[in-house]
């Protein structure tokens, strides 16, 4: 692909532009260009995209830019001086999800979001938590906790034959007691995206508060709270965002903001107004504390510029073209067990390798420079025990990844089962 096909989208700051949107073929996102804004060395694959994905230069810019800022004027100057550009990420974290800049909160990271929502809902004993069965660890722990603490019950949703959340058996487990519906939209243990839409009409229509952990698709999936219909929602920087590590949001409907008090407060998210009484501040940035990463947080909201400069529409599809690829490839190698489930798949490519322990295959294929990542079933206890998954490996796909990216990976992997089991792969 030529340069000259690349439209370069306007300069936002101080940092250079928004490239990769080709204008001219089918294929929307110029790869070629994506390649070239990347820092990786040549020959490096990284297929750890729900991991940590890696961030463009202007994203990287955007912070060292900020660090120096701070380094040379004191970091309360350098956020004075920046103040604007600042406000600007709540702005594009509302373009991202569609909602208004006063229902966000930028935090350390999507648990610390999550957290925020979670332990601020008033739970009574007896209430009903309604989750999904491949629920994040650390969300489900939270709800033992409370379950703990307040007597509340946690119960899980049944999964369809093709493994998301069922929502006919959802609705059929509402009654007066559920105060929460909580659901993962893509699961940290493979490329099941759940019908987080489906779901938060059964939600809106019961008028029961909706809590979305968006971690894994925001970035590779266009998200809307006012279709998803979710009262809440957590997501990360540093995944298929491409953004920094350290920083994360939480989206908070003002709908519900009142009914929420934070389970922390500071001199930030609270004014103290005498002896005995404060007051909250009125917008979701209650959920904030006062010290901030502000270089992790224009690096976010660079991240974010560039990839709806892009489209979220082009990502998933090619994101999803990579995955479906990938996963056919694995499933054809002999001794290779592609476990991913799902009516509607994403990025997260997961298989494990007959006769090899995953962890051994993730240290093999390091050795070869291709980054994948590993998931263990006590990450989705619940949906690891019902489906008897074993460790697995974890590969993630992003846009900038290339057929001769899948291509090393399967044809390492190819070796690795070969050698494991050669009489059946003698055969082939
Ligand atoms: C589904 C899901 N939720 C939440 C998290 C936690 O995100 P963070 O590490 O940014 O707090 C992860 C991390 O892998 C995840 O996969």
């Amino acid at each position: 692909m030529q340069a000259s096909a690349v439209v370069r989208y306007a300069r936002i700051g101080l940092w250079p532009g928004y490239p990769i949107k080709k204008q001219d073929s089918m294929m929307t996102i110029d790869k070629q260009a994506a390649r070239e804004d990347l820092l990786s060395e040549p020959g490096f694959i990284h297929l750890d995209n729900a991991g940590a994905a890696l961030m463009p230069r202007c994203v990287l810019q955007a912070q060292t830019d900020h660090l120096r800022l701070e380094a040379s004027v004191g970091g309360y100057e350098a956020k004075r001086l920046r103040h604007d550009a600042i406000e600007a990420v709540y702005d594009s974290i509302a373009r991202l999800i569609n909602c208004r800049r006063d229902e966000v909160a930028i935090v350390e990271n999507a648990t610390v979001g999550w957290m925020m929502a979670f332990y601020a809902i008033p739970f009574q004993p007896g209430d009903r938590i309604l989750t999904a069965e491949a629920e994040y660890a650390s969300n489900y722990l939270a709800y033992l906790q409370i379950a703990r603490d307040r007597g509340v019950v946690v119960e899980t949703i049944p999964s369809t034959a093709s493994g998301e959340v069922c929502v006919e058996s959802l609705e059929a487990m509402i009654d007066a007691r559920v105060r929460l519906i909580a659901i993962t939209h893509v699961p940290t243990n493979g490329g099941l995206v759940n019908p987080v839409e489906e779901i938060g009409a059964v939600a809106r229509a019961h008028d029961i508060l909706y809590l979305v952990d968006a971690c894994q698709s925001a970035g590779q999936i266009a998200l809307d709270v006012d279709a998803i219909q979710c009262d809440l929602l957590s997501a990360t920087g540093r995944k298929y965002l491409r953004g920094p590590r350290g920083v994360g949001f939480l989206y908070v409907d003002s709908r519900v903001l009142d009914s929420l008090h934070p389970p922390m407060i500071d001199l930030f998210s609270a004014r103290w107004i005498d002896a005995g009484h404060y007051e909250l501040r009125a917008d979701a940035r209650r959920f904030e504390n006062w010290e901030s990463n502000y270089a992790a947080k224009l690096g976010l909201g660079c991240a974010i510029d560039y990839a709806l400069a892009i489209g979220l529409g082009d990502i998933e599809i090619e994101v999803c073209r990579l995955a479906d690829s990938l996963r056919a490839q694995l499933a054809g190698i002999p001794g290779v067990g592609v476990h991913d489930i799902g009516k509607r798949k994403c990025g997260i490519v997961t298989f494990s390798v007959a006769g090899v322990d995953s962890t051994e295959v993730e240290t093999r294929l390091r050795q070869l420079g291709i980054n994948v990542n590993m998931t263990t079933p006590s990450s989705t206890l619940i949906d690891a025990t019902r489906r008897e998954l074993p460790e697995m490996v974890r590969s993630s796909v992003h846009y900038y990844n290339q057929e001769s990216d899948l291509e090393a990976l399967v044809k390492a992997v190819g070796e690795i089962a070969r050698a494991a089991a050669p009489s059946a792969v003698g055969n082939r």
